[in-house]
């Protein structure tokens, strides 16, 4: 540093959560378990820019929803453009869809995607301004069986570690043929109650938004708000029982929840969330729905699509109030303890046969005496040591010292791979 600069320190923007050793370990094997089940679906990746252009989200996640109106992060850029850093990651994908033509191929068309999403919320336990998301698109099918797929398939993704302490909740938001009577009742309803003047403009603006007023007093005006539910054409109501009926044969539970409002303007239909009571007020650790209209609004064909977003960090944390969090393991299973310098020229070469065996190793840096070399062995979690000095080099051998129970013996070095993964694997 230069003479007479002042120190500076830095820390990581406000409500933007890292994930630093242990801790990464664990979110990562979250976010790699829950990709993983949805691959085992027929799903394909796709890596999306993490920012587009301002109007696909203003467009697409609907000019009155608080993302847009409140918590985008949108900049210009050295050409004026301006652009915003993903809120969440529909939009981009049909915009991807549209771009390249995925659509024109087999239906439906499968997609995951996995990464952050920047929204400007308030910080607080389980909210943050930088989230991240596994999320799935099923694209071009308007069939229950595919809606029940995508719900199931969430459902097995947080089964698979081990979560059990959430429910399902879910409805149907109708679709145009049967909304816009019921925005009216709604719209009628709201009108005739002693609302407030902000209040009563998001009830002009969008209606549903005030049932999820978390006043009480606004609860109780709006107890005996007209639903949805009772609203939906023949059509709808045919696709949400159908829904529940395969959802009952593949042995998912759910309730319905006729009052859930979702943030994002461009549901239709089948809406569902994940919910998880151990989590205070950021209990949804997943949600979606159809988006039958979202493509064409977006200008492509007029497909339809359902799809979720599981959060991963609060996904993280219901592991961590369930006590199945998982990721535990040591970073290495074996680790190497050279006894000097000229022992690391020996010892370099054995470590990474055992590794191009699949086995995780590591071993003592820098110039530590035997003490601290084996303090290191028995932090790292290894369950094998290797250990090479002067008469092990001599004699072309390595000591295997089982860390778990003390005991060791002598290996000839060509053999110490074979040996590590018999012993592992025993
Ligand atoms: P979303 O409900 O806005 O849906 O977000 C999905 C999940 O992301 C939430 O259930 C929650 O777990 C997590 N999440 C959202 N905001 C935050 C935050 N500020 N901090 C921590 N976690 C958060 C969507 O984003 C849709 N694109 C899902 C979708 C896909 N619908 C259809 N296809």
């Amino acid at each position: 540093m230069a003479k007479g600069s002042a120190a500076v320190s830095f820390r990581a923007p406000k409500g933007v959560p890292e994930y630093v050793p242990p801790l990464s370990a664990h979110f990562q094997a979250v976010r790699e378990t829950l990709i993983t089940t949805i691959r085992n679906y027929g799903y394909s990746h796709i890596e999306l820019p993490m920012f587009e252009d301002t109007g696909l989200f203003a467009r697409g996640v609907g000019e009155s929803t608080d993302v847009v109106t409140k918590e985008m992060y949108t900049f210009s850029d050295r050409s004026g453009r301006s652009l915003t850093l993903r809120p969440e990651g529909t939009a981009g994908v049909m915009r991807s869809v549209i771009e390249h033509n995925l659509d024109r191929g087999q239906l439906p068309l499968k997609l995951t995607y996995a990464g952050p999403f920047f929204r400007y919320e308030r910080p607080q336990a389980g909210r943050y301004r930088q989230l991240q998301q596994v999320g799935a698109e099923a694209i071009g099918v308007d069939d229950p069986a595919l809606d029940a797929e995508v719900i199931s398939m969430a459902d097995s993704a947080l089964r698979s570690l081990g979560l059990r302490g959430y429910r399902l909740e879910l409805t149907s938001l109708g679709d145009q043929t049967c909304r816009p009577a019921y925005r009216e009742s709604l719209q009628a309803f709201l009108f005739d109650l002693p609302l407030d003047e902000e209040t009563r403009r998001r009830a002009e603006i969008n209606p549903l938004r005030v049932l999820d007023d978390k006043r009480p007093e606004v609860r109780e005006m709006t107890a005996d708000a007209p639903l949805m539910l009772d609203y939906l054409s023949d059509e709808c109501r045919h696709h949400f029982e159908s829904v529940l009926r395969i959802l009952d044969t593949v042995g998912v539970d759910y309730v319905v929840n006729s009052r859930m409002v979702r943030g994002l303007d461009y549901y239709t239909k089948t809406t569902f969330e994940f919910v998880h009571d151990g989590l205070g007020a950021q209990s949804g650790i997943g949600g979606g729905g159809r988006y039958d209209g979202l493509m064409e609004v977006l200008g492509g064909q007029p497909l339809s699509g359902i799809g979720f977003g599981l959060g991963v960090d609060r996904i993280l944390l219901a592991c961590q109030e369930e006590g199945c969090v998982p990721g535990s393991e040591a970073h290495c299973e074996v680790f190497g303890v050279p006894l000097g310098e000229a022992a690391k020229e020996t010892l370099i070469p054995l470590l990474a046969d055992i590794r191009g065996a699949g086995i995780r190793t590591d071993m003592v840096f820098g110039s530590r005496g035997m003490k601290g070399a084996f303090k290191a062995a028995d932090k790292s979690g290894a369950v094998l040591a290797l250990v090479v000095g002067e008469n092990e080099m001599a004699n072309g051998t390595v000591v295997v010292k089982d860390l778990r129970t003390g005991e060791q013996h002598e290996v000839v070095q060509s053999e110490v791979t074979s040996t590590v993964s018999r012993t592992l694997q025993a």
